[in-house]
């Protein structure tokens, strides 16, 4: 009867919510009123009935709900496992913690990262004893390449953060090749790169270990929330438990019957094999994920419609821009749309980015730029590989703007329009260093 009734009051409050999203019809973009957001969630009655039914069948930390999600997404990426956490950096960190613990890699080793990406890619190298080397990207991909991997390679690197920078794959196959050949862990970092395929498959299989964040500015969101993605059993066995206070892998039927000669037939739910965090999922977070993965698909296709309107409006200025261009075979997803203002242009990024502002259009830089130059990193003498002039390029000169799949017609139009202004403005002036207003 309960179950019932429960079944009533949701299919009660489902129609109320469908109604409230049908009733919110999309107001007209008033130009220059309204924020163009650089990446906002797109969600709505699917998202929001998931989350009540996980409410009201009274499981909010993690439990069913999650273990669904990491099926899905684990069979959608094409790996054995995911283990679901609360952040794209805490998967990062399990990821290295596991590599760690399972002895595929040895405190103290080194491990290959890109120069140009986000603080989290590098902090939990340094956080878990190993040391970071950096190395230069690809100037047309902004990712790591075999030849920049192998120039930081020594005697003494263990591993390679991959990461498939704002959607763009990386180019796997040599960088699998040179791993495979110099004995290299492959950790791939797919928080930008949800969906993104390379030659056919979605990235995040490819290495031992891959990590996935769904921060909700990401192309798909749980608010909060990431993956950490394997297919080798020992990996999987130790991440689940570190993310788990380092507790034992949970398989026995029979209560209190954990024994080892010191704890005898103990809990075994509160028996610590290492050392561990919390950095677990909740249900609340995975039943939205679910429906976000549904439509992670549909949703970075508009993306990448959004995607090729700027590249083929923004054509006309590639003297002074440079835009993306995914080589075939390489399916980017579009975290973001990078603009990146070419040496010897007649203006910086802050220039054209304050001009963007000023119009309402949101812009970002590519997160930390050169990492190495931000100020948590710059007294630790860090090893670099060369004097990463891609990445020096990228910190100065790389600008994001919004392409996620609430940005309509009217909106990419007036994008756009907007960079039209900025070239016409600098163009009745002869310098746009002074005629584009701050
Ligand atoms: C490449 C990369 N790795 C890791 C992270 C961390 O993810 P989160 O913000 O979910 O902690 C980000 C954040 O966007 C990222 O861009």
């Amino acid at each position: 009867m309960a179950a019932q009734q429960d079944r009533t009051d949701l299919a009660v409050l489902m129609a109320h919510i469908d109604e409230h999203y049908r009733a919110r019809r999309p107001q007209p973009f008033r130009r220059g009123e309204d924020i163009v957001h650089i990446g906002t969630a797109s969600y709505g009655a699917a998202e929001v009935g998931h989350v009540l039914k996980a409410l009201l069948a009274g499981w909010i930390s993690m439990g069913p709900e999650t273990i669904e999600f990491e099926r899905a997404f684990a069979a959608y990426v094409g790996t054995s496992a995911g283990i679901a956490v609360n952040s794209g950096s805490s998967a990062n960190l399990i990821a290295l913690a596991a590599l760690l613990e399972t002895g595929r890699l040895r405190r103290g080793q080194e491990v290959i990262a890109p120069g140009a990406t986000f603080s989290t890619v590098l902090s939990p190298i340094i956080q878990l004893g190993l040391r970071p080397v950096i190395v230069d990207v690809d100037p047309l991909s902004y990712n790591v390449s075999a030849e920049t991997v192998a120039s930081g390679i020594s005697g003494d690197t263990g591993a390679v953060i991959i990461v498939h920078t704002l959607g763009q794959p990386a180019d796997l196959d040599p960088l699998l090749a040179l791993a495979r050949t110099r004995g290299l862990v492959v950790l791939e970092d797919c928080c930008e790169a949800h969906g993104s395929r390379y030659q056919g498959r979605v990235v995040g299989s490819a290495g031992d270990i891959a990590t996935c964040s769904f921060y909700v500015a990401h192309n798909m969101t749980t608010g909060e929330g990431g993956m950490v993605l394997t297919s080798d059993p020992a990996l999987e066995t130790v991440a689940r438990s570190l993310r788990e206070f380092g507790r034992m892998r949970l398989d026995n039927p029979v209560r209190y019957s954990y024994n080892d000669g010191t704890l005898v037939n103990y809990d075994e739910r509160y028996v610590f094999e290492r050392l561990g965090y919390n950095m677990r999922m909740t249900d609340i977070a995975a039943s939205f994920g679910i429906e976000q993965l549904r439509k992670l698909d549909a949703m970075n296709a508009q993306r990448i419609a959004t995607s090729a309107y700027y590249s083929a409006r923004l054509a006309r200025y590639e003297e002074y821009l440079q835009l993306p261009t995914p080589p075939p075979g390489h399916v980017h997803s579009y975290y973001a749309y990078p603009v990146v203002v070419r040496r010897g242009a007649p203006f910086d990024r802050a220039r054209l980015a304050r001009f963007l502002e000023s119009r309402r259009i949101e812009t970002r830089a590519l997160f930390g730029g050169s990492l190495v130059d931000q100020p948590a990193y710059r007294g630790l003498g860090l090893r670099t590989a060369g004097d990463l002039p891609t990445t020096c390029h990228l910190r100065d000169a790389a600008m994001l703007i919004g392409c996620h799949p609430r940005i309509g017609e009217a909106e990419r139009e007036y994008v756009c329009d907007v960079f039209d202004e900025f070239f016409a403005s600098g163009s009745r002036s002869q310098s746009l260093i002074a005629a584009a207003p701050e």
